[in-house]
């Protein structure tokens, strides 16, 4: 067991009583869907989505393990290799998820071969830029849009390894949609997918959300009153 190693009572969500489980997928605003896999723990011996799983009086939970890790980080290298994760050219850099759970998890190459993605970038929008060769699937901006801001402008489509993000209009625009930067979408996407364009290196690079703090340390700081570091992201961990 690892420096945050636990075995307590059952866990409801992604982040409990100061202990972080890394997570991709799960929001605190939204409904879970249990999709990236990135909750996983041991519940009574048993590997469940931790985002998912209700709780249940005498549930014994693992999240920290090696063999819980190692799997974590197989899952983070998968995607790695599948979008186009370069990120000393991202302006999400140190304000990114995935990269900042790679660190936690001591991810030191992609390990799978690259599938190099080759899908057009969208700048049409005034106000927002989508770089599709990022995206892993989380669906947050697909729920926010959809439940919050009610318009229904992301989807996927495609099935297996052909699965992708696409925008609900005829030309596949995002002008062409009813996208404000005023919408929860806009602000949800925990990678370098959605992003408002003007803002990429206005916040230098090492004064980042997760320069400041690593992703783990910053539940932990909530819990003791402290206020994490801000960064332009505004998806909650
Ligand atoms: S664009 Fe971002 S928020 Fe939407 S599914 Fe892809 S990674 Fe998730
Ligand atoms: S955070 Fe639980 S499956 Fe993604």
């Amino acid at each position: 067991m690892g420096r945050r190693s636990w075995k307590r009572q059952p866990s409801p969500g992604a982040t409990v009583a100061g202990i972080f489980i890394p997570h991709l997928c799960h929001h605190p605003e939204f409904k879970p869907q249990g999709s990236c896999k990135l909750c996983t723990v041991k519940a009574n011996g048993r590997y469940v989505s931790a985002c998912t799983m209700p709780a249940k009086d005498g549930m014994e939970v693992e999240n920290n393990s090696p063999d819980l890790n190692d799997k974590r980080r197989t899952l983070l290298q998968m995607l790695f290799v599948e979008g186009n994760h370069f990120c000393p050219s991202c302006e999400k850099s140190g304000n990114c998820l995935l990269q900042a759970l790679a660190y936690e998890l001591e991810m030191l190459t992609p390990h799978f071969t690259q599938f190099y993605p080759d899908r057009p970038v969208d700048a049409s929008h005034p106000e927002v830029l989508l770089d599709f060769n990022r995206c892993i699937l989380c669906e947050l901006c697909v729920r926010a849009s959809r439940d919050v801001d009610r318009k229904n402008v992301f989807a996927l489509s495609g099935r297996g390894i052909g699965k992708h993000l696409i925008v609900n209009a005829e030309s596949g625009r995002l002008a062409d949609t009813g996208f404000s930067l005023a919408d929860k979408a806009a602000h949800v996407c925990p990678v370098g997918v959605i992003l408002e364009k003007r803002q990429g290196f206005l916040q230098p690079i090492g004064c980042r959300r997760y320069d400041l703090q690593p992703i783990g340390m910053q539940v932990g700081l909530m819990q003791v009153g402290r206020p994490p570091a801000t960064g332009s992201s505004e998806q909650g961990s």
